[in-house]
């Protein structure tokens, strides 16, 4: 009996854990402005200024420490700091923690979070040979990273020390395989690769994943309440979207970034990419905001408005990366616009998704979660000016409504058309209110949060369509072509492949469920079943155009499901996908 009652405050307890990170974490990371070559000074005067400047009260609350503070693993395995870079970590009887150092941010109102590696090794000791702040001592006392001691390293960093958020990489999966230099050489043992950069199709997916789960469970049994961030960090590699956010609450969907345009918007397409993924404890990172950096820096600020307004529409985290204590009050005014940080932070957690694109242009509309209330980014990529016009009806959305922009707090009511005249490299961010197009009808495509991934079918792509497309789309097929069934387009709409199964939580407030779907090219025979709460409500199997209108009266959990012919890859529509009340 106690056992039971045991296992249930457990399990509920377990089910808490699920509450952390219900918007996109915000922060401060050293890494793009210092590298390795970060100390305890250096940060605290950072945190100093998000606390002065009033970004921390504005939301940027996570101050992360990144690769290079260890300094050994010791023969019992526990790692030691590396006191140089951080003073107060040199305790009096010659241990070493950094308790002192999270107080310190703590004493502050702030958050502390800390980097580690879920391999055997660092990226620092692969990509950063030249620092000064490596690891030190034989081969075994430099593997710093967490494999093979996942337990007692959570019990140093999140019960020890007491760290709010963990970001976890995985170089030592995939950076020291047998014939790199630094393995060559003796300095490295060799592992894996269980990741490929750029192959997903050779990557070890499954076990990857294995590994980034077993982390989770050793974080929940130091910190069983849950409250603790863990953010992945396998640059999009080893199919990371298909299962991160059963296990983290981030989840970075591309290499790293840098502080040029190409770069942020390469970025921003593998997060804007794969809206149906994301939802509240669970976002795509496209990683930190390069504000202050290079064509992000004060001399760039139609750049640096339009990298946080897109970083907001796709809810992703907000993670600053300059030296905050020399950045100019317009940049970090920029970056606590409060109206840009709402539209990040909304908390019905839909990401956005994009309804137009054109020359150099792109339209994104995020649901938010005031009645009537949407976000609407309109992006112009390139370097001419461009206006751009969408339909009110594109964004679900009747005439007549009004319009404030986040930016400049700007009111207009609006007809039929949103147009905006855009700058070079200009993105304009707007709050819409008004009445639905269509009252009483939601898309799917509209409540992003609400859909979850059961599986996506990715383990059968080639290896090319591995390396670019994404598996479950929104608004286009899995390969990024637009959605079509039969030849025609669609508009609005889900894109799978044949095998995945896609959720969607109604939790009982919709009477019925409705598609067009088909498959996007060719006349491929697939299996289309819509099931309710697991029993099957609808299925049928054909070539053609499949029209789908079930009840869901009571339905809690509604899945989507197609089975296309054995190991054929087919690109499959839900067209149309959308719940009535
Ligand atoms: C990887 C990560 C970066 C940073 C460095 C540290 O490249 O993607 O964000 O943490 O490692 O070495």
């Amino acid at each position: 009996m106690r056992r039971t009652l045991l296992a249930a405050a457990l399990s509920a307890l377990c089910g808490a854990a699920a509450a952390q990170a219900l918007t996109p974490p915000m922060g401060w990371n050293p890494w793009n402005a210092f590298h390795t070559e970060v100390d305890e000074g250096k940060i605290m005067a950072v945190a100093d200024t998000l606390v002065a400047s009033g970004l921390r009260d504005a939301g940027y609350r996570y101050v992360n420490m990144d690769d290079g503070w260890w300094r050994t693993r010791r023969p019992d395995g526990r790692i030691e700091v590396r006191t140089g870079m951080f003073p107060s970590g040199l305790l009096a009887d010659g241990s070493t923690s950094l308790r002192p150092f999270v107080d310190r941010l703590h004493a502050l109102g702030l958050k502390a979070g800390i980097y580690t590696e879920i391999g055997r090794n660092a990226c620092s000791q692969a990509w950063d040979r030249h620092s000064p702040n490596l690891p030190e001592g034989t081969t075994a006392a430099r593997e710093i990273g967490t494999f093979g001691h996942q337990a007692a390293d959570m019990r140093l960093l999140l019960g020890e020390w007491g760290f709010d958020y963990v970001k976890v990489d995985a170089c030592g999966l995939a950076d020291f395989t047998p014939n790199q230099p630094w393995v060559r050489d003796g300095t490295h043992a060799a592992f894996g690769p269980w990741i490929v950069r750029g192959r997903p199709d050779a990557a070890n997916s499954a076990r990857v994943e294995q590994l980034y789960a077993g982390l989770r469970r050793e974080i929940d049994a130091v910190r069983p309440r849950g409250d603790v961030v863990l953010s992945i960090c396998t640059w999009g590699e080893a199919r990371v979207a298909g299962w991160a956010g059963r296990y983290g609450h981030t989840w970075r969907t591309s290499a790293d970034i840098e502080p040029t345009w190409k770069s942020m918007l390469h970025n921003f397409d593998t997060a804007a990419a794969r809206p149906l993924y994301a939802g509240p404890g669970r976002w795509n990172d496209p990683d930190m905001l390069e504000l202050g950096h290079g064509e992000f820096d004060a001399r760039h600020p139609v750049e640096a408005r339009a990298h946080l307004s897109l970083w907001a529409i796709a809810a992703a985290p907000l993670v600053l990366g300059a030296d905050l204590t020399t950045m100019p009050r317009a940049l970090l005014d920029i970056a606590g616009r409060r109206e840009v940080i709402a539209i990040d932070q909304d908390p019905a957690g839909h990401q956005g998704v994009t309804v137009q694109r054109g020359a150099d242009t792109q339209v994104l509309v995020r649901t938010l979660a005031a009645p009537g209330h949407k976000a609407v980014a309109l992006v112009n990529r390139g370097a001419r000016p461009r206006r751009v016009s969408v339909p009110l009806a594109r964004l679900q959305m009747a005439p007549g409504a009004g319009a404030r922009d986040a930016w400049t707090g700007q009111e207009r009511t609006l007809g039929a058309t949103l147009t905006v005249d855009l700058a070079p490299r200009e993105t304009a961010l707007l709050v819409l209110r008004g009445d639905a197009l269509r009252p009483g009808h939601v898309l799917l495509t509209e409540i992003p949060a609400r859909v979850r991934i059961l599986g996506d079918g990715a383990a059968a792509l080639s290896t090319a369509q591995a390396a670019r497309w994404v598996p479950v789309q929104a608004n286009a097929a899995p390969s990024g072509r637009p959605l079509k069934i039969g030849g025609a387009a669609v508009a609005d709409g889900i894109g799978v492949l044949a095998g995945a199964r896609v959720a969607v939580d109604l939790d009982g407030g919709f009477a019925r469920f409705r598609s067009r779907a088909g498959t996007v090219a060719g006349r491929v025979p697939v299996t289309y079943r819509v099931l309710g709460d697991g029993k099957v409500l609808f299925a049928h199997r054909g070539t053609g155009v499949v029209g789908v209108d079930v009840p869901v009266e009571g339905v809690r959990t509604l899945e989507l499901t197609t089975q296309g012919p054995d190991g054929k890859v087919v690109e499959v529509a839900w067209g149309a996908a959308e719940l009535v009340r």
